[in-house]
């Protein structure tokens, strides 16, 4: 249906390689269904051309930041503030009815038929059930709607400081009014969930058709030595289950790497995937050899290396030194 679609965002080239894997696994899973980016100013050229080839439409947004600094702390997550940017999904008011994805999300069958629900449907947050996650939602856009949230932040703000604890409150019926509107968690299995309740994950998990990487650690802030089939470092317990994580980096390494080798040319790029420990790629010799005035370039134009020299682990690691 050319009026209905599945919309994901991503601020930077990091969640832009979420998207790319999710707006994949979309397609092999066969949806008749528009596929719609929101990508914030600062996504690099690569990764934008990248975006179009995958997804219908591209649309660029305003990043908005709830700056909420208190909110955000509380959940560990200062980069969340960021995913106020979602609510620009209900401005796609060319599409009747919509279904909202994080990027970190990835479909294991085909799930056109959550268009069949109403807004808004979502599936239950595993650390607070009674709020509904917004990593998947149905939403009809309208800019009724739209402004309402807008004021509804301007007034209330966030409880949480990012977009979930917004809809959470705008939609504060969604715990009691009408059970259609829940969706099975089989829609929207939060990673982290099957190590809360491991029992149910064995008897219920084969049915999972959305898995969902929720929290700090995501897919590419791995290693992936595709010829071992094994994380570098290992895999954190609390961040994903093994078997969906090399799902994602199969498709992202077999479907998604050629497409940005492609676009990404002669310059520098790092894939996150290693063939094995001796060889190392002409582009990723290139990025060792870069002279930090070149990184620093790279750091303002929004392009740091998160995956390697620029990784969390590795500012942590300068940060400490510079503390002791
Ligand atoms: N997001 C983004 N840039 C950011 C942070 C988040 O584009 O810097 C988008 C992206 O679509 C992401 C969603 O907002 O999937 C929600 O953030 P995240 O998935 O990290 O939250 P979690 O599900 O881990 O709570
Ligand atoms: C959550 C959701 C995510 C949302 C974030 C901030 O944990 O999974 O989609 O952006 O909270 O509210
Ligand atoms: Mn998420």
């Amino acid at each position: 249906m050319a009026d209905q679609a599945f919309v994901t965002l991503a601020t930077n080239d990091s969640y832009a390689r979420g998207a790319m894997v999710l707006g994949k696994s979309l397609r092999n899973h066969k949806t008749s269904k528009k596929l719609v980016a929101l990508i914030g100013p600062q996504i690099s050229e690569p990764c934008q051309a990248v975006l179009k080839l995958i997804f219908d439409e591209v649309k660029v947004v305003d990043v908005l930041d709830s700056g909420d600094v208190a909110h955000l702390a509380m959940m560990n997550r200062p980069d969340l503030g960021v995913t106020f940017t979602k609510l620009h999904c209900w401005t796609l008011t060319h599409y009747s009815k919509c279904v909202f994805m994080d990027a970190d999300t990835l479909v294991l069958s085909n799930i056109d038929d959550l268009f069949e629900r109403e807004e808004l449907s979502a599936a239950p947050d595993p650390g607070w059930p009674d709020c509904f996650n917004s990593g998947v939602f149905v939403f009809c856009p309208s800019l009724e709607t739209h402004g309402k949230l807008l004021q509804y932040c301007t007034e209330h703000g966030s409880f949480d400081g990012g977009d979930q604890g917004v809809l959470n409150g705008f939609f504060s019926t969604w715990a009691t009014a009408d059970i259609s509107k829940h969706l099975p968690f089989i829609y929207n299995l939060s990673s982290i969930a099957i190590y809360t309740y491991l029992p149910a994950f064995k008897q219920f998990g084969s049915n999972a058709k959305v898995v969902h990487f929720l929290g700090k650690t995501k897919p590419w802030s791995y290693t992936y030595d595709a010829k071992a089939k094994q994380f570098k470092g290992g895999v954190s317990e609390a961040s994903a289950h093994p078997t969906f994580l090399l799902d994602w980096w199969t498709l992202f390494s077999s479907a998604v790497v050629p497409m940005l080798q492609e676009q990404y040319g002669d310059q520098p790029f790092h894939s996150g995937c290693v063939k094995d420990e001796s060889s190392t790629s002409a582009a990723e010799e290139t990025e060792s050899q870069m002279s930090s005035e070149d990184r620093k370039k790279k750091w303002e134009q929004g392009q740091a290396d998160y995956m390697g020299m620029d990784s969390f682990d590795n500012i942590k690691k300068k940060l400490d030194s510079f503390l002791k």
